[in-house]
């Protein structure tokens, strides 16, 4: 894959990506270590994890054939490596922090994009299923951003919080994600005025549909879907690359002075009347 930005914009940082292993979020990773940054990726499963840690890892090694500027000590292309925790469990999350501060020394960026989903109608929806998914997506984003806060404080760092667009409508079967989301663009709003000074910029993409991914599996069903792509106004479903462009500029120097911003990625989808999902 061929990089929209210039080589190594991001070399030097180091980012803790919850999520990391696995759909839009993996993208995220791997495009920044595109960029040159060094990354954790952290979730449950190592079965998730492994994999795409070795992906970068190997483009790493293919960068530095390619590309005769970069030294094998000083590669423009990251280096990523695996850690399981559960964000739901702070001690985990601490654990994490502190093996990736072994590992690569700092943490600059942190992204949090470890979500839950599944489509439940309100009155079937049990307060444990409402729970989970407000834990996961909303408690798991706190427990993440106050235990990485002495490092980003240190290295005026930031947070990038994946988030939504189903709470800006109403949107049938989607209560607990909806709430969880409008809860994370809160404290999305809320850390950027308290950390700010701190010089910690915090900010969130909101993604709309985004093809190929668990979230679209479970949310849109086949018979759905063409009609949902025709009231995008773009007329397209998102690309993980369009969330990959969008976070590599929020996390880079061009961004320096956003802060408490939620951008939506969703080609207008949310805008556009009658909406499906
Ligand atoms: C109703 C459900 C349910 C379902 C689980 N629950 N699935 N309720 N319909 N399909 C309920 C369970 O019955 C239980 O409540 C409670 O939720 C917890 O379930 P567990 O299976 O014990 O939870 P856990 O093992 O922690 O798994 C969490 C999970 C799971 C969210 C349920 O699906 C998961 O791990 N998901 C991660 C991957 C994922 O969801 N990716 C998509 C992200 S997309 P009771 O009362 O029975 O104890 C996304 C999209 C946003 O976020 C926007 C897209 C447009
Ligand atoms: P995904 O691949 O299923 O990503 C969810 C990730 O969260 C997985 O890597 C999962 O890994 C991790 N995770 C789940 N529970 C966790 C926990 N308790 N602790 C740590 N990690 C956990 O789904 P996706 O569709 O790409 O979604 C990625 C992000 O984009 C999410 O924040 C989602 O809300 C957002 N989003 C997606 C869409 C879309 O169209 N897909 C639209 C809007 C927003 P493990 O299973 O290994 O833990």
């Amino acid at each position: 894959m061929s990089t929209i930005f210039v080589d190594g914009i991001l070399k030097g940082r180091v980012v803790f990506v919850t999520g990391g292993g696995t759909g839009i979020t993996g993208g995220v990773a791997r495009a920044l270590a595109e960029a040159g940054a060094n990354v954790a990726l952290v979730s449950r499963s190592l079965e998730h994890l492994e994999p795409a840690a070795k992906a970068i890892n190997e483009a790493r090694v293919r960068s530095l054939s390619v590309s005769q500027g970069n030294s094998a000590e000083n590669p423009s292309f990251g280096e990523a490596f695996a850690i399981t925790a559960d964000v739901r469990k702070p001690e985990d999350i601490e654990k994490a922090i502190a093996a990736t501060v072994d590992r690569f020394g700092k943490i600059d960026i942190v992204v949090n994009g470890a979500a839950g989903n599944f489509l439940c109608k309100a009155e079937e929806l049990s307060p444990n299923g409402f729970g989970t998914v407000v834990d996961i997506d909303l408690k798991g984003t706190f427990n993440v951003c106050r235990a990485a806060f002495d490092q980003l404080k240190q290295n005026r760092g930031q947070i990038l919080n994946i988030s939504a667009t189903l709470h800006y409508l109403g949107t049938p079967m989607q209560l607990h994600v909806s709430a969880a989301k409008a809860g994370v663009d809160a404290l999305t709003r809320n850390l950027a005025v308290e950390w700010g000074r701190y010089g910690i910029r915090v900010n969130a993409i909101a993604p709309g549909p985004i093809g190929d991914t668990e979230g679209m599996k479970r949310l849109v069903p086949e018979p759905i879907k063409e009609k949902l792509k025709q009231r995008i106004p773009l007329g397209r479903f998102g690309l993980i690359e369009d969330i990959e462009n969008a976070a590599v500029f929020l996390c880079s120097d061009a961004a320096n002075y956003i802060n408490g911003a939620v951008l939506v990625v969703d080609g207008g989808h949310w805008l556009a009347a009658n909406r499906l999902i």
